[in-house]
Parts: structure tokens; C-alpha cells; sequence
């Protein structure tokens, strides 16, 4: 199923003493992390981990009400839409993250803190302050070891999701955050690559590729950070 590249790469990955085993997709509309969040997961699982892919806000019964809250045309106040946030991410962190980590399962999350720290700090300009203190609250500090962004410029990644609603068969509509100009989009791009370059956990992926080049560049690194990180065995 996979090119010999991927199978090279997943014979070094079994030769290392371990990988992260919490890992975020983060990134801007239309960057592809819930299909390579997926095909992360199917590939980790199939080298013999255990592996629990998550949607942040959702996976839980909670988390999946407010998801819907927030995708709705509900009028929203910027810090009441904050605290939606957290409030998924508190009972994501505790109902599953913990339970399934003691377990010793792999984390794969499509979206997590960053995209507060993007979307309501950065984007919103909603006490970007305090941001990070909330934040904190949220999670208890439960964070992703990995970050893996997939970058993409605003204007390609808009057009994709523009492109997926004229394809769709049902009647769902962009949400608020699609809506939104291309400037609260470029500042969202901007924290993330910023972001890349002084925390060693985040790792940039072109997005600008095709599904199986962007899931190869995703495997590379990953097996790189898991080297440099815990080593051979
Ligand atoms: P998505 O999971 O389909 O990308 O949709 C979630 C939307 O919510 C997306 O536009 C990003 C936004 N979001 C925030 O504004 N803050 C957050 O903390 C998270 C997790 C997502």
C-alpha cells in the first residue's frame, strides 16, 4: 500500500526507542490535518502502536455539543466563544487524553491549545494576554510533545474548503471562522510559522503538495524529532 520511501521509513521508525505520544495537527482552513491526521494514525497503528485520533473541539458527548454550538450561526460573544473552547478541551483532556495515555496509547489530536493561542489570541485579539493562563487551566498542562503544522498560504487553503462546500451533497455552510477576511487568516498563518521557529516541539510541513507528498514529509520529520529526541535503540 505504501511507496518504498514510507516502508523504508517505517523499518527506522520500529528502531527507535520511542516517538511522541501526544501529537497535535495544527494549521490554517483548508490544510489538510484531519485527512494526515488520519493517515498518521492508520500508519502508527499499522507499525504495531496503539493509537487514539481525536477532533478537538469533539471526540467527546460534550465536545461534539459545543463543536455544533460553535459551527452554528449562534451570535457568540469573543470571550463566551474562548470559554467554549476550554470547556471542550478540559472534558477532552479528562474524559479521554488522561485515560487513554495511561493506557499507553498515542495521542493524535487535530487541533489543540495552539489554536486557541492562534485563532482567539492572535486572530480574535482576545485578551492575548491572559490567554495562556486560561489555557493552562483548561489542560492542567496535558500538552502535545508534537506539534505538527501544516502550512499552507490562506488564500489556497479558503479556496479548498470553498471547493469542498460546492462539492458537498448536504446543505452545511461556512462557519464563522471561514467567514472571516483574509487578514484574521494571514495573522493565524503568521503565529504558527513564528511559533516554528522558536519552539523546537512544532515542526512545519508544506501543505502545498499533494496528500501522499505532505504525509511523506510529515513520516520524515517525525522519524527525525523521535531521533534526535529519544535515540536509537
Ligand atoms: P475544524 O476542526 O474543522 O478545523 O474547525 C474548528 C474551527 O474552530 C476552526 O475554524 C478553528 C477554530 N478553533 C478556534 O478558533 N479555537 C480553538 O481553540 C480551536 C480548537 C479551534
Amino acid at each position: 500500500m505504501y511507496n518504498e520511501e514510507i516502508s523504508e521509513l517505517a523499518e527506522k521508525i520500529k528502531k527507535l526507542k520511542d516517538i511522541p505520544h501526544f501529537i497535535a495537527f495544527e494549521g490554517v482552513e483548508g490544510s489538510g490535518k484531519t485527512t494526515q491526521a488520519k493517515n498518521l494514525g492508520k500508519f502508527l497503528k499499522k507499525i504495531g502502536y496503539k493509537v487514539v485520533t481525536l477532533k478537538d473541539p469533539g471526540t467527546t458527548k460534550l465536545g461534539e455539543k459545543i463543536r455544533k454550538i460553535l459551527k452554528s450561526e449562534t451570535k457568540i460573544d469573543t470571550i463566551a466563544e474562548l470559554f467554549l473552547f476550554l470547556a471542550a478541551r478540559r472534558q477532552l483532556v479528562e474524559e479521554i487524553i488522561k485515560p487513554e495515555m495511561r493506557k499507553g496509547k498515542i495521542i493524535i489530536s487535530d487541533r489543540f491549545t495552539h489554536s486557541t493561542l492562534a485563532y482567539q489570541g492572535r486572530g480574535r485579539l482576545t485578551i492575548p494576554e491572559t490567554l495562556p493562563m486560561l489555557c493552562f487551566i483548561a489542560t492542567g498542562g496535558v500538552e502535545p510533545e508534537l506539534t505538527i503544522v501544516l502550512d499552507i498560504n490562506p488564500e489556497i487553503g479558503l479556496a479548498r474548503v470553498k471547493e469542498r462546500y460546492q462539492n458537498q451533497t448536504t446543505k452545511e455552510k461556512e462557519d464563522r471562522f471561514e467567514k472571516e477576511d483574509l487578514e484574521f487568516h494571514k495573522r493565524i498563518r503568521e503565529y504558527y510559522i513564528e511559533l516554528s521557529s522558536y519552539d523546537e516541539n512544532v515542526i512545519l510541513v508544506d501543505a502545498n503538495q499533494d496528500e501522499y507528498e505532505v504525509f511523506k514529509n510529515i513520516i520524515y520529520k517525525l522519524y527525525e524529532f523521535s531521533r534526535s529526541k529519544y535515540g536509537e535503540k
